[in-house]
């Protein structure tokens, strides 16, 4: 019960049915040395088996070292159960060239373009390695972040860090759809788990993807995270039917406009009373959808996020955008291209981090993440 299988074809946190929150950290390598990097991996891997199943990170435990050692877990989740952790990594282009490790780099692993609008802060982008713990409970998936930036100490540093509440996507046909801050349901067109045809074509990188040295990505994905800032007061003061407008559906029961249910395909030909497309031409959902974008598709798994204030009144609040793709460059970039030109909602958000990983296919049994990435 809450334990969600550490070892598959895949890794964990991606198509899991999203869990409440999230624990989100880009770390820097600050080694050259690949040895020490494979055995922090290896380090990492024995202890996210461990804490998925509720344990404690490493044997000794909180307490079980005795009263003269560093306890080997920091603590906060014992008697917590396992919530549904999941962890899940991913490795940035920059760490294949600290690390002179460029011929196991796949060729789709490169930064992302800029995009219009961008407003990003360094010290929220980018990143050697990055670490998602999602899990039903917030304690428990900081618990498992902290316990491997500490295993990690001396070898890998924290650049950035994101926690998030209230998952924005469903990823899962068994799960009703959440909202995100802007109180709209997110994730209603999703790609999701029950769906292995659509996960293939657009999730899950393919052999004939990464030939030669890149091959053993296989099976992977590539994870695009986006701090997206939602200017939260300017949109409360914005009435019922222009922010319907800007998203392309109905707020009440999340609808395409022109159609009745939330299921409902959006018929982006309908024209309302007005003689006006039902749904707007500058629309979230019609620039956002694949018919706009030569049938490009991706799973999104944001979550929302508060982080005190701007310092000038307003929250900072906004949605921590998390996608999955086959090919951030195939996929992510020409629909952030689209949206960032018209997109009616650029009005009311701001992106202000970005980076890319690609994420590793699942652990076979005995299998660790450190040979898997240096052999
Ligand atoms: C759909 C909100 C950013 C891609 C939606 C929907 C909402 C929404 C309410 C309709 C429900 C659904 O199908 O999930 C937001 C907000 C954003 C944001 C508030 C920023 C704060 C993005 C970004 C991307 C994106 C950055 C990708 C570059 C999509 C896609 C759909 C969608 C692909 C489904 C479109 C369809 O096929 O109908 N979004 N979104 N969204 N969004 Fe966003």
């Amino acid at each position: 019960e809450g334990v969600v299988p550490f070892r598959d074809e895949h890794q964990a946190g991606i198509t899991t049915a999203a869990q409440d929150r999230m624990h989100f950290v880009a770390l820097d390598v600050t080694t050259d040395d690949v040895d020490e990097l494979r055995e922090m991996l290896t380090a990492w891997t024995r202890a996210a088996e461990r804490m998925t199943v509720g344990a404690e990170a490493a044997p000794g435990g909180v307490v079980g070292g005795g009263p003269w050692k560093v306890p080997e877990d920091t603590g906060e989740a014992m008697d917590l159960p396992p919530s549904s952790l999941t962890i899940t990594i991913g490795y940035g282009p920059s760490l294949f060239e600290r690390l002179g490790i460029e011929d196991r780099r796949p060729e789709a692993l490169r930064e992302l373009p800029p995009f219009a609008g961008d407003d990003l802060d360094e010290a929220r982008s980018g990143g050697d390695i990055c670490i998602q713990a999602c899990a039903d409970d917030p304690q428990v998936a900081v618990h498992a972040v902290r316990n491997l930036v500490r295993l990690g100490f001396g070898t890998v540093s924290v650049r950035w860090s994101q926690l998030g509440f209230g998952r924005t996507s469903s990823t899962s046909t068994s799960q009703a759809t959440p909202r995100n801050l802007f109180g709209f349901k997110d994730g209603t067109a999703n790609i999701k788990a029950e769906d292995p045809q659509a996960l293939a074509e657009h999730v899950w990188i393919d052999p004939q993807d990464v030939p030669g040295e890149a091959a053993w990505l296989a099976g992977g994905s590539y994870l695009v995270a986006r701090r997206i800032r939602m200017h939260v007061e300017v949109w409360d003061r914005t009435h019922l039917q222009e922010q319907q407008t800007v998203i392309g559906r109905d707020k009440g029961v999340g609808a395409p406009l022109g159609r009745s249910a939330e299921m409902d395909e959006p018929d982006f030909a309908a024209k309302g009373a007005d003689g006006a497309p039902a749904i707007d031409v500058a629309a979230h959902v019609r620039l956002a959808h694949a018919d706009n974008l030569d049938g490009v598709r991706i799973l999104r798994r944001g979550y929302n996020f508060t982080d005190g204030t701007d310092g000038l009144g307003h929250l900072d609040a906004g949605l921590f955008f998390v996608a999955f793709c086959r090919d951030a460059h195939r996929q992510f970039v020409p629909m952030q291209r689209a949206l960032a030109r018209a997109d009616l909602l650029n009005e009311y958000i701001e992106h202000t981090g970005s980076a890319l990983f690609v994420v590793p296919p699942g652990l076979a049994p005995e299998e660790d993440w450190g040979t898997q990435l240096l052999g």
